[in-house]
């Protein structure tokens, strides 16, 4: 695996595969790799020639500066995680390869900003599409992959590709699950084992979702879901809704053509989120 710190080496190199005839695939990540960024990799292998991965712990997405300096960074574990899924290259750059200290960014993404985790987590889509128009400069990707654990954030990068007309595809790839079912999470490491246990009600959350949407209303699921996760112990329940996959607005009624099912919650300080669509296995 070639592993870069610079931008100009990196689109260099990738410039001249590029001539060759070669498409690449490309997997952001901020390290921490399990087995939900492994199945990126993976993707991006079957997909394209040349698998590029990139590993930066973007500080202006994070709100909360400890919460940046806790991130985990087991850099050493995910060199040889990605040695062993064929990664072909790593980009591996310093927080002032990417920013100048007066940096600007500010793009219009309509509501996505401002509901579900945008409102949560007030500026944390403006940083990740700065670093995300950032990567794609420097990479130019055919596909870049990402994992449908963040589907907000899909939606969002999906409205920067469009808006700027870049020339990438964007790939979603399915949740990774644990065996009882808890969403791979870089997060996952911070719970303690009795909190563990207490997350799996975000997974049981949407499973229960999925069932009861065979025979309920949105309103009556709504409230069966709400009333399941005010009965978990541990669990501080943000949101539980149901949209619209396709233009990530909230639905009334049961026709909208894919929806998806949506819930965040606190166990003591860690935000875990989930979500399952809920009429179709998948939409990409
Ligand atoms: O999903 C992530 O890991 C990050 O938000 C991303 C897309 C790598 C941007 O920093």
């Amino acid at each position: 695996m070639k592993i870069f710190n610079n931008r100009e080496a990196i689109h260099h190199y990738l410039d001249d595969l590029r001539s060759a005839g070669k498409s690449i695939g490309f997997v952001p990540t901020m390290g921490a790799l399990h087995a939900g960024h492994l199945s990126l990799i993976e993707a991006a292998r079957g997909k394209t020639d040349i698998v590029v991965c990139s590993i930066f712990v973007n500080p202006t997405q994070f709100n909360d500066k400890k919460d940046l300096e806790n991130y985990p960074r087991p850099i050493e574990e995910d060199l040889q995680k990605l040695r062993a899924f064929n990664c072909d290259v790593l980009f591996l750059p310093e927080v002032d390869e990417m920013y100048n200290s007066s940096e600007f960014w500010k793009i219009e993404l309509g509501n996505l900003d401002k509901i579900l985790e945008g409102k949560i987590r007030p500026g944390h889509y403006q940083g990740v599409t700065q670093i995300v128009k950032k990567l794609f400069d420097t990479v130019k990707p055919d596909y870049a992959f990402f994992g449908q654990k963040d589907y907000q954030q899909i939606m969002v990068i999906a409205h920067m590709v469009n808006k700027l007309k870049i020339r990438v595809k964007l790939v979603i790839c399915p949740i990774i699950r644990e065996d009882d079912g808890l969403a791979m999470s870089s997060r996952n490491v911070y719970l303690l084992p009795g909190q563990r246990k207490q997350a799996l009600a975000l997974y049981k959350s949407l499973t229960l979702a999925q069932e009861l949407f065979k025979t309920e209303s949105l309103k009556q699921i709504k409230e069966k879901v709400n009333a399941f996760l005010r009965s978990c112990p541990g669990i501080e329940t943000e949101y539980f809704e149901i949209f619209n996959a396709r233009t990530f607005e909230p639905i009334t009624s049961k026709r909208a053509t894919t929806m998806i099912a949506l819930v965040a919650a606190r166990i003591g300080k860690i935000r875990i989120i989930d979500n399952m669509y809920l009429n179709k296995e998948n939409l990409y």
